[in-house]
């Protein structure tokens, strides 16, 4: 149970992206989550309707932008137009996975910046904030004029791998986008860096070209905020065989999208683990016994909390 705030009681309200992770939240945090139909007319359109008072509520609605990325989208900003026009107090959008990032720049003429379009929906359905977890670009909170709570998974995966206790381990970058988060896991383990640097040849394919660091016969760690086919990691991989690292390949993921080819190239016996955490279900047809999945459902309930109590949350950020 947890007091009102200034916003009035604490509801917790789940779309259909990921229930599992709505249960663990709800039962962090002591309370059942707030009671919403969600269906479908005849066409496909969703309909919503919010079973049971949302007046003057800090509502939090929980919705990953997962796969089917389109139908969970557009029912989060259905959830959170009714409940605007159910007048509730304050409006929050749980994503911890926020779909259609990727797009946060343009990288060639005529191109979408989607990352920023979603931002415009949500404001535009009525979220009065945001919650996510590690935003494909850091950037990205500022496509929002609301307040935005940025949480990010490096301190479990850290102390995940820290516990192992790999020997003569080395962090290595898959790519250059992964230069930053990979030399925070560095230095929080207290290992040595490599970088890989990849040349996009295709909008799923990337071809490695350059590796700096040392990584013969060390035990690689890769980090990456989203595993999405794993042609990234699989082509590090490849070059790490190449250059004569250990074939016991870490890797570290925030959000478990594997999608097309991902669960064959990751099956590949160099890869020991797969950590990802449950931002998006890992579903059981991907189920490699060698997947870890941590929750982040102690991390986002916390949130969740003292964003309703006003009380500061950059603790969770360390
Ligand atoms: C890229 O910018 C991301 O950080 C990931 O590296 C990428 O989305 C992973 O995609 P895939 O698994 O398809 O290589």
């Amino acid at each position: 149970m947890v007091e009102s705030g200034a916003y009035g009681e604490l509801k917790l309200f789940c779309g259909t992206a990921n229930p599992a992770l709505g249960e663990e939240i709800s039962a962090y945090l002591h309370i059942s989550q707030g009671r919403v139909n969600i269906t479908r007319f005849a066409d496909g359109e969703i309909y919503v309707r919010f079973e049971e008072n949302a007046r003057g509520v800090d509502a939090f609605v929980l919705q990953s932008t997962c796969h089917p990325v389109n139908e969970h989208l557009v029912e989060l900003l259905i959830m959170v137009d009714a409940l605007r026009r159910a007048s509730a107090g304050r409006i929050t959008a749980v994503t911890p996975y926020y779909g259609y990032a990727r797009k946060d720049k343009k990288d060639a003429p005529r191109e979408p910046i989607t990352g920023r379009l979603v931002a415009d929906l949500l404001m535009t359905a009525g979220a009065d904030r945001v919650l996510a977890v590690d935003l494909h670009a850091g950037q990205i909170e500022g496509f929002f004029n609301i307040p935005v709570d940025h949480l990010r998974a490096m301190p479990l995966f850290a102390d995940y791998v820290r516990e192992k206790d790999l020997p003569n381990a080395v962090v290595v970058a898959a790519d250059d986008g992964a230069v930053k988060r990979s030399k925070e896991l560095a230095d929080r383990l207290d290992l040595p860096l490599a970088i890989i640097f990849q040349r996009r040849v295709g909008k799923d394919v990337k071809e490695p070209v350059e590796i700096v660091g040392e990584v013969e016969g060390k035990t690689p760690i890769m980090i990456e905020d989203i595993i999405d086919t794993a042609g990234t990691l699989s082509g590090a991989v490849d070059v790490l065989m190449r250059r004569g690292a250990r074939p016991e390949v870490y890797i570290c993921a925030t959000h478990a999208v594997l999608a097309g080819p991902a669960t064959e190239r990751l099956a590949r016996q160099e890869i020991r683990e797969v950590i990802v955490t449950n931002t998006i279900p890992v579903p059981s047809a991907t189920h490699l016994p060698k997947i870890i999945v941590l929750s982040a459902a102690p991390l986002l309930a916390e949130a969740i909390r003292r964003i309703h109590l006003n009380q500061s949350v950059s603790m969770l950020f360390t």
